[in-house]
């Protein structure tokens, strides 16, 4: 009887869509973080010093010794009613619209709020739109249900919204554009506001769906939110939005926020997944945007990322070579480096021999382009170990 080698074992009989490299890709950025002598720039987690751990500590107390039911049993699978009402609220203040009661979902975190978008919408081979480049994880969920992915250029302000426009008007014509507006992962730029309009007409025009990614959103150094594109465009935008980076991870909240007929999809399809997102995180989320904590956490964490982002601005300054270009981040966790003429795979190989992790450019494209950008994540490095990595890393360039 034939054996089969252990690693090949269940290949066979593994699903098509799997066989690909999904999951490889974030996976190799993990395993870069565990190490603790590396400086890394790779991650892009938030500071565990922003989670409010005394504050969940209580309030779970408070649910044990008060009895509560909804926080322990089973949630409707839209999500509790007091939670949604806390988000909508939420997106009412930061956003000037409410949502009606059947356009909202509380999902598990903003990736699975693109899973059931993709899960709902994409047929094998559909056409997704991305930006080049893009935040990995989407295109590692859509490429999960087969779609195709084509990316349309960045520039300095966001998504490159005449170059859309133009190949729109030669044919292309996707079902879903999937965007990142606001501090967007990876290149830490944001869509400027005067492209925002006119980039929902286009979906109006067209008809496809824009996917609005809000993960860095609140992140904001200063107080100048844009309009987002699910205010300016209700009726063709389904936003994503996440409470990872603004309460903590750990708790796997997300919201997702559309057009009523999309939503309901959401609903079915999340039926089908996990059922509903876990009400304990929903109340821990609800009692904390109710008393003000969320708003509080808010305010520092931004204090904080931003003296990160600005200590980093400095270093890149003092320490990189001629010709070196990087992105301004006004918020968020990133900053993008062009390196014309470096090999990016080749210097995060070298980097991390000394010391240093970073995520070579390409990863976060869906076309190989990118062989000499870098992503840089100032969100959970030392502060004090910003110049030191920079400093290495320029000295091997
Ligand atoms: C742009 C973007 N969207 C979504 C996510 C995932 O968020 P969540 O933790 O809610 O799944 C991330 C996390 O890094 C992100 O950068």
């Amino acid at each position: 009887m034939a054996v089969t080698p252990d690693s090949t074992r269940w290949e066979a009989l593994a699903a098509v869509r799997t066989r690909g490299d999904v999951g490889d890709g974030i996976a190799s950025v993990l395993a870069l973080l565990g190490r603790p002598d590396v400086i890394s720039f790779a991650g892009g987690f938030p500071d565990p010093e922003t989670f409010p751990r005394e504050r969940i500590a209580a309030l779970v107390q408070e649910f044990a010794g008060e009895g509560e039911q909804s926080a322990f049993q089973y949630a409707p699978t839209r999500g509790l009613a007091g939670p949604l009402d806390a988000f909508a609220d939420r997106l009412e203040t930061l956003q000037g619209r409410r949502p009606a009661e059947d356009e909202l979902v509380i999902t598990s975190g903003a990736i699975e709020a693109l899973e059931l978008i993709g899960k709902s919408f994409l047929d094998p081979g559909d056409l997704v739109v991305v930006e080049g480049p893009t935040y990995l994880g989407a295109i590692q969920a859509f490429r999960s249900f087969e779609a195709a992915l084509a990316g349309v250029p960045l520039a300095g302000d966001g998504l490159d919204v005449d170059e859309l426009e133009r190949r729109l008007k030669d044919g292309l014509r996707p079902k879903l554009l999937y965007t990142i507006p606001d501090h967007q992962n990876p290149a830490g730029v944001s869509l400027a506001a005067e492209r925002r309009a006119p980039l929902v007409e286009l979906a109006r025009h067209y008809g496809f769906l824009i996917v609005e990614d809000v993960a860095y959103r609140e992140l904001g150094f200063a107080d100048d939110a844009l309009p987002s594109l699910w205010s300016l465009g209700p009726d063709v935008v389904v936003q994503a939005g996440t409470t990872s980076k603004t309460f903590c991870p750990g708790v796997r909240l997300g919201w997702a926020v559309g057009p009523a007929e999309v939503s309901a999809r959401l609903v079915d399809a999340k039926q089908l997944t996990d059922q509903c997102a876990g009400a304990l995180g929903q109340r821990l989320f609800e009692e904390s945007a109710r008393r003000g904590w969320i708003d509080e956490q808010l305010a520092r964490s931004r204090v904080l990322y931003r003296r990160k982002g600005e200590r980093l601005l400095a270093a890149l300054e003092r320490s990189l070579p001629e010709g070196a270009r990087w992105t301004t981040p006004k918020g968020g966790f990133f900053s993008w480096l062009t390196l014309p003429g470096v090999d990016a795979v080749d210097l995060a190989r070298r980097a991390v021999e000394r010391g240093v992790a970073i995520i070579p450019g390409t990863l976060f494209f869906p076309d190989g382009r990118g062989g000499d950008t870098v992503r840089l994540s100032f969100s959970l490095v030392d502060e004090e170990r910003i110049d030191d990595g920079i400093d290495r890393l320029g000295s091997l360039l």
